[in-house]
């Protein structure tokens, strides 16, 4: 059953492990990280290449690929284990209550679809609505992520629009059910700087108007600077640090905190724009 009471926070992840075994042994990818998120909280999930950033992230959407599992802790959304769902379970949750948003917008987007087609199914797999109802919710979802002209979006196949609006329509796409909270794995990092910015903008606003929460996964300590709430620093499977961006900021405690805050080349105060982006990898350059 669902408990629902505002006092209680959105999720609480507690000792959560995920391990793959491997012949060359046991990989704890999650080995041990604990935080809670409030509801509409943003909170930047930060650390180098390999911490186990993207497994925690789909740990909690139920995505761990096999032979990797969950071998520990407890993941509980609005007070709900999570933990230990069958995979028809996790189904209805995914898309619906949790929203993942992927590096690589081909992840969602099916290539051989229509924009419309793919958004109408979205819908349409979680609520009983008409086909023109899916298709007008659509047609708000990219507007509200700052499409223009959607009607015309919305015949596309995927290659016709530039790498900025595919992953605006996977936004689109994660809003279409109103879920209590997304998680948004590198989403910006094949961007080109400016499109980052106004990207990180639009989540922003996005949380606020719709009271979700927001995790936002990144080895760039600038984006979290400029989006998010809380930190939490991860290396090697664990959670290093954790607090609030000003605190973070302004004294970092762990030595490995430091070194990451070392690779922003001006810091930006939190709530400012991004100005800086260290490590393009040159898939930049798709128009907005
Ligand atoms: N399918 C897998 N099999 C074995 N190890 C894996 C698998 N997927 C991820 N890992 C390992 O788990 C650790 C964390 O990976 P990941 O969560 O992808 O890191 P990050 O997102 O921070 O770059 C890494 O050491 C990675 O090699
Ligand atoms: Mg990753």
């Amino acid at each position: 059953m669902t408990v629902s009471h505002s006092a209680m926070p959105l999720l609480e992840v507690r000792d959560l492990q995920t391990h793959f075994p491997t012949q060359g042994g046991v990989v704890r990818a999650v080995d041990g990280v604990s935080f809670t998120l409030g509801r509409g909280e943003i909170m930047g999930l930060v650390g180098e290449s390999g911490s186990g950033k993207s497994q925690t992230g789909y740990s909690i959407m139920g995505l761990v690929d096999k032979p990797g599992r969950i071998v520990g802790g407890s993941i509980r959304l609005g007070g709900e284990e999570l933990v230990g769902k069958s995979e028809r379970e996790w189904q209805s949750i995914r898309g619906r209550r949790i929203a993942m948003i992927f590096q690589d917008p081909m992840m969602t987007l099916n290539p051989v679809l229509q924009i419309a087609t793919q958004m109408t199914e979205a819908v349409l797999a979680h609520r009983r609505v008409s086909r023109a109802q899916a298709l007008e919710e659509a047609h708000d979802a990219l507007v509200r992520v700052g499409i223009p002209s959607p009607g015309e979006r919305l015949r596309c196949y995927p290659h016709q629009l530039s790498g900025g609006m595919r992953q605006r329509v996977v936004i689109a796409i994660a809003l279409l059910n109103k879920p209590e909270l997304f998680i948004a794995d590198e989403p910006t990092t094949a961007l080109d700087v400016t499109i980052q910015g106004q990207i990180l903008y639009e989540m922003q606003k996005l949380t606020r108007e719709t009271g979700a929460s927001l995790i936002w996964i990144t080895h760039d300590m600038a984006v979290v600077a400029a989006l998010a709430q809380r930190i939490c620093v991860m290396r090697r499977g664990r959670i290093v640090e954790q607090g609030a961006v000003g605190d973070i900021l302004h004294a970092p405690q762990h030595p490995y905190t430091r070194g990451l805050m070392d690779s922003i080349p001006s810091r930006n105060p939190r709530g400012q724009r991004l100005r800086t982006m260290p490590d393009l990898d040159g898939a930049a350059g798709a128009a907005a």
